[in-house]
């Protein structure tokens, strides 16, 4: 039995699905259900006695100490964070609450969970938290990417608030011993991603024939990861992972932002043509950047391929085209999205000429 945080987001709810389908080993989901949950994404294991959710905070120690008692798992994962940098910027208290105070409180729920088994379990118990490559802040054009030893430079309250987590983590281990994991991956893209990030929120658009709101000059670089890669770094290091280390995920894949919005734009038009005849490209619009924009994310993912064995098995093209193609069979999914929170937070962002 594990203990998943979060796991009913974009992430953790692409790690659940791939945990059940590979292991019969039980997951217990806690998941406060913010505005980025979304238990349509797991409808797929309703009435699956191996997937037990239970709605909640991280940082309520006493239903956290109880789930722990009761199912006493053998590893938590910690997905759970406000994850969006745009809404950091716009109210940055919930990040300070979940990603810092949250993980605060769960690293003391676990460290007493811990030290409250046998001798046997202790030595096997691990935590592991996903971080990102965010911490690290932004690289020049020529810079060498970012390795586990890069300085943290975070510039967005979202970056600030996970690095303030990887430091407690890191703390809880040299401090107490607890056996701790840490994971820095980069952009993530693929199935159940909440469209309000860059690729999905691309898609979406084009397809309404809205505006595609490229921020600034679009050269801005991310390395883009497929979601299911990113699982299968988790499950490695959770499996494998020197304890107190942390692990640097990546695609090796750094593409400009207009590139990324150029080709859902071609895969579009292949797979979806618009009626008119004309391309998703001419819905291309560039508006004000978002302040403190990181330019440059480049991860170095050579130490844990070196001492794990991981590399992503999906190529750039391969993984773009499975989550373009995802979205167009998924509407349903899309649409309840867009029916809820989603719709305020985008007329909020981007104004009427953007909103759902
Ligand atoms: P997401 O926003 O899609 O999902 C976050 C989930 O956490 C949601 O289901 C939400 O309801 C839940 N949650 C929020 N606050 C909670 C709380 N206090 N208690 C319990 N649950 C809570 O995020 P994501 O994109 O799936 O990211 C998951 C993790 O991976 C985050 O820690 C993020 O920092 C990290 N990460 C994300 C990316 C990426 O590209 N998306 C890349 C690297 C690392
Ligand atoms: O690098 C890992 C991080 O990737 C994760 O830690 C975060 O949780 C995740 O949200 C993501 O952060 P980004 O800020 O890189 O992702 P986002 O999809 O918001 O933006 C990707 C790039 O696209 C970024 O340079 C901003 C730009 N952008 C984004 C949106 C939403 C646009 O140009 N237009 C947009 O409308």
């Amino acid at each position: 039995m594990i203990l998943v945080t979060g796991g009913a987001g974009f992430i953790g709810g692409n790690f659940v699905l791939d945990w059940l389908a590979q292991s019969n080993e039980p997951i217990v989901n806690l998941d406060k259900l913010t505005y980025a949950g979304n238990l349509e994404t797991l409808a797929g294991l309703q009435g699956d006695a191996r997937h037990i959710f239970v709605q909640g905070d991280i940082g309520d120690k006493t239903l956290v100490a109880e789930l722990l008692q009761t199912h006493r798992p053998r590893a938590v994962v910690n997905f759970a964070a406000e994850s969006h940098v745009d809404r950091s910027i716009h109210g940055p208290e919930d990040f300070i609450l979940t990603n810092v105070v949250g993980t605060f409180r769960l690293l003391e729920t676990v460290r007493h969970y811990w030290l409250s088994l046998g001798d046997e379990d202790k030595a096997a118990f691990r935590l592991l938290h996903v971080s990102t490559d965010e911490v690290y802040g932004s690289l020049a054009p020529d810079a060498a990417a970012f390795t586990e030893d890069h300085v943290y430079e975070p510039n967005s309250p979202y970056s600030a608030s996970k690095a303030a987590s990887d430091h407690l983590v890191r703390a809880w281990h040299h401090t107490y011993g607890l056996p701790v994991l840490t994971t820095n991956c980069s952009n993530n893209y693929g199935p159940y991603h909440f469209p309000e990030k860059l690729i999905p929120l691309m898609i979406v658009n084009a397809l309404a024939g809205k505006p595609l709101p490229v921020y600034g000059d679009g050269m801005q670089i991310r390395d883009w990861l497929y979601v299911q890669d990113h699982c299968s770094a988790i499950r490695t290091v959770l499996d494998k992972g020197r304890l107190g280390e942390t692990y640097n995920v990546g695609g090796w894949n750094e593409q400009p932002n207009i590139e990324i919005v150029r080709l859902i734009c071609r895969l579009l038009d292949e797979l979806r043509p618009r009626a008119d005849g004309l391309s998703y490209a001419t819905q291309i619009t560039h508006v004000t950047d978002r302040p403190g924009h990181d330019r440059r994310y480049a991860i170095d993912a050579r130490k844990i391929e070196r001492e794990l064995g991981w590399k992503p098995a999906e190529t750039f093209e391969t993984g773009i085209r499975k989550t373009v193609a995802w979205y167009l069979a998924h509407p349903d999914w899309v649409a309840n999205v867009q029916s809820g929170s989603y719709r305020d937070w985008v007329s909020h962002h981007y104004g009427a000429s953007v909103a759902a």
